[in-house]
């Protein structure tokens, strides 16, 4: 049940560490992953990857398409809906379905079309037992633990840092890869999120940084690099629940044409973390020029003062795990502002948990 709260959504924001102790468990060894169901050797024949997921579960795909491609191993995350023109595909091709439900049907008919083709497949999931994990190859999944609310919060968490240890066994087994040389780092990092994620719930200003925006005509999100699928998502689920005009932009995307869309009732939220934050905040700081509104999710020690209007911090680790804690500010600044406005937030109208039609 809720328990004390008032939604699941709200009560699986804040159950992300414990999803993300579950999702980690006995897979991080120094600077190696142990995952059970694909031990080494799993992917040596693998020389390309293809991700295929919908909605929020497509944002975590893109996510691990980076760090694919940053180990040199030629990635592309496909909206699974999208997914029909198939670029060669063959035994050499790994085809990852992320799903948190395991049964969204455009998800599945892009899994089968790869298995056509002779693809190598891993599922992603968090059911155990779901048709996903039937149909694939090979099963890795997140243990979040149950998601109820429509929208995916603790399973996108958990999902990218699964997808991470995933993008680690493939670029250790695959010759066409190298292993990231920060990797153990880079794994520390993902063992130190859950109390991360802990010291940003109890001490997160979202609550009044979104009372302060309820009511803008728009409310745009922007981030580069690994933090350009987490604008995608802050949008996504800002959309979703609170039912208001939100998109995701590529930070350097702004000047190419949503500029025009910003006025003195646009809120812009600009994700700050990570390598290329600043490049962000000159990005903003264009758009403020323009009139819109700051808020700025910014790491610790970042100097926002004259661009944003309000800032949300963010604990400081590794570049390329930070933006996961920008999400978190992200899915508390929708679920307050939904809150505000009285939306339905575990059902939002028209939409279902799982989309079992194609
Ligand atoms: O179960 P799946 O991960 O395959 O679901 C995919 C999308 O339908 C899902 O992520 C949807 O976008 C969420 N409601 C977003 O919060």
């Amino acid at each position: 049940g809720k328990g004390e709260y008032e939604h699941f959504m709200r009560k699986e924001i804040d159950a992300q560490p414990e999803a993300l102790r579950g999702t980690l468990a006995g897979r991080v060894d120094g600077d190696d992953v142990d995952l059970d169901t694909l031990p080494d050797g799993t992917f040596e024949e693998i020389d390309h990857v293809h991700l295929v997921a919908c909605g929020t579960s497509y944002h975590a795909a893109l996510a691990a398409s980076r760090q694919l491609v940053r180990a040199g191993l030629p990635a592309t995350a496909y909206r699974a809906s999208e997914y029909h023109d198939l670029q060669p595909v063959d035994e050499s091709t790994l085809v990852v379905a992320v799903t948190q439900s395991g049964e969204t049907a455009d998800t599945l008919s892009a899994l089968r079309r790869a298995h056509e083709a002779d693809a190598r497949t891993v599922a992603v999931t968090n059911v155990v037992g779901s048709t996903v994990s039937r149909e694939a190859d090979d099963t890795l999944y997140i243990r979040a633990g149950p998601e109820i609310g429509v929208a995916a919060t603790k399973t996108f968490t958990s999902q990218v840092v699964a997808l991470s240890l995933l993008t680690h066994r493939v670029a250790s087994d695959s010759a066409a890869a190298t292993v990231r040389e920060d990797a153990a780092e880079f794994l520390a990092a993902l063992e130190a999120l859950p109390e991360a994620v802990e010291d940003l719930l109890a001490t997160t200003e979202a609550r009044s940084v979104s009372d302060a925006h309820i009511g803008r005509d728009a409310h745009f999100f922007i981030g580069r690099d690994f933090e350009y699928p987490v604008a995608l998502e802050g949008a996504l689920k800002f959309k979703e629940i609170t039912y208001e005009h939100a998109e995701g932009f590529a930070s350097g995307e702004l000047k190419h044409g949503p500029l025009a869309l910003v006025t003195p009732e646009t809120t812009l939220y600009a994700l700050l973390t990570g390598d290329r934050g600043e490049e962000t905040l000159k990005n903003a700081e264009e758009a403020k020029a323009r009139g819109v509104n700051v808020v700025a999710v910014a790491p610790e020690g970042m100097a926002v003062g004259g661009v944003a209007d309000e800032v949300l911090r963010v604990p400081d680790t590794h570049p390329d795990v930070v933006g996961l804690l920008a999400n978190v500010q992200l899915q508390l600044v929708s679920y307050y502002t939904a809150h505000g406005l009285g939306r339905s937030i575990d059902k939002p109208r028209n939409l279902a948990k799982s989309v079992t039609v194609e």
